[in-house]
């Protein structure tokens, strides 16, 4: 069973596959009785193999057990590659010597030597190693570090989504990478649906699009969903800038008769500004951008896993602080009750995902929809800079603005954490 992604393996007794293997998964779990004892299970196991081996690091509990062999023996793994290395170490004078005399070059022979230490040139010199551990001239075994594994994934994924690629940046400790479900996966543009998917593939019959030939402005079907009081107004100014005076936006779709160039396309083309994640003094990591940004700069999408609303209230605190409820359009009309989603950036998601609260924030975030409707009540979660920000600002959103109008009047939460965004209008808390 596997509770996080919610599905369970079912092993069929008169069924196999042509390779002779006979599971298969199923993705609802119906049978709330297996899923309880199952999850008491694991928690058990956590907790046992918690209090064996202090170097086990604790991931989520809806996790199986067995994640957590899985990361000992790769952080074992790498332990032995990192002894091996230091062991070889003593070796590498003695390597160049040698291959020096065999390739008889003697440029490099010279330069080699003159880089050995002046002890390592008295009679107490390393014996060489074994032959079967001689190093090759040209068989060289690269291992790439945890950062450039993960950066490798992670730029292949921002270049299918046509996004510079993020990078990581560590100037506080030692820590490589940030801690992260080792499976997870990072999506640019998009949700990840799950076993949610089938529940909008009725309503996606009624997109509409406009029938503007030319620029959409005036009287744009797409426009008027989205007009105040002053009649239909674009979202967006002709630089492209959100001009920060709704929280929710209607960009046109896929049947609009407009072209890719209309104006009211941002959020659904993706973020072009290129992302750095990087080690904040005291508060996790955090993200910043490398380019001067001006105000209301579209930035990236919240992504992750599309999950319902009451589910996100049964995660651990860890996982929840990755979530972020859609809420915008939770009370309009045609929104059933048992349509509330939230996102989940756990073990799916992007660069946003490491986005600090601040209670005077850079970065708002407003929904915007393009391909679903607001019955749907399943907009995009869109980035945006509310200043100008200069390169290398660390970009933070306020993660419960409502709380902002109740300055003074809302106590503590229960829950939330010492905020440390340094603002001076700080409230104190972090509602996480
Ligand atoms: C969505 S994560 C942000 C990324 C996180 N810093 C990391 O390293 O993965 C939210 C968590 O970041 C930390 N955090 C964010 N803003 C903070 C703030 N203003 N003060 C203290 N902690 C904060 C809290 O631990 C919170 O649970
Ligand atoms: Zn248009
Ligand atoms: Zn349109
Ligand atoms: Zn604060």
């Amino acid at each position: 069973m596997d509770l996080y992604y919610q599905r369970l393996e079912i092993k069929w007794g008169d069924w196999r596959r042509q390779d002779g293997t006979n599971t298969t998964w199923q993705e609802v779990l119906e049978n709330e009785e297996l899923t309880k004892a199952w999850a008491k299970k694991m928690k058990e196991d956590h907790t046992r193999l918690a209090r064996e081996n202090l170097a086990v690091d604790i991931l989520d509990s809806t996790l199986p057990s067995h994640v957590f062999r899985t990361l000992e023996t790769a952080n074992g793994f790498q332990e032995k590659l990192k002894r091996s290395a230091d062991s070889l170490a003593r070796y590498r004078n003695w390597n160049i010597a040698h291959a020096d005399s065999e390739a008889g070059s003697s440029t490099r022979s010279s330069r080699s030597r003159e880089s050995v230490p002046p002890q390592s040139t008295s009679a107490k010199r390393p014996a060489p190693p074994p032959s079967g551990e001689r190093q090759s001239k040209k068989t060289k075994t690269v291992v790439p570090s945890a950062r450039q594994a993960l950066l490798q994934r992670w730029s292949r994924a921002c270049k299918a989504a046509g996004a510079p690629p993020v990078r990581i940046r560590n100037d506080v400790d030692d820590q490589e990478i940030p801690p992260l479900d080792p499976r997870f996966i990072y999506i640019e543009n998009d949700f990840y649906l799950g076993i949610l998917a089938d529940e909008f593939e009725e309503d996606e019959a009624y997109l509409a699009g406009c029938e503007c030939v030319g620029p959409c402005e005036g009287d744009c079907n797409c426009l008027e969903l989205i007009s105040d009081e002053d009649g239909p107004t674009p979202a967006y100014d002709a630089e492209g800038l959100f001009r920060l005076d709704r929280s929710v936006v209607v960009e046109c779709n896929k049947l609009c008769a407009c072209g890719d160039e209309c104006s009211n396309r941002v959020a659904q083309k993706g973020r072009d500004v290129e992302i750095e994640i990087f080690r904040t003094e005291d508060r996790g990591w955090g993200a910043r951008s490398l380019q001067d940004l001006p105000k209301g700069k579209f930035l990236g999408l919240y992504t992750g896993r599309l999950i319902r609303r009451e589910d996100a209230a049964n995660l651990s605190d860890s996982h929840r602080s990755y979530t972020f409820d859609i809420d915008s359009l939770d009370n309009g009309p045609g929104v059933p009750d048992d349509r509330r989603y939230s996102v989940d950036a756990h073990s799916f998601g992007n660069w946003t995902r490491f986005v600090n609260h601040s209670c005077s924030p850079n970065v708002q975030v407003y929904s915007v929809m393009w391909d679903s409707t607001p019955q749907m009540n399943r907009p995009y979660l869109a980035f945006v800079t509310n200043q100008v920000i200069p390169a290398e600002t660390e970009l933070t959103i306020d993660y419960d603005p409502k709380a902002a109008y109740d300055r003074g009047k809302r106590r503590r939460p229960p829950g939330s954490k010492e905020c440390r965004c340094g603002s001076a209008c700080c409230r104190g808390w972090v509602a996480v």
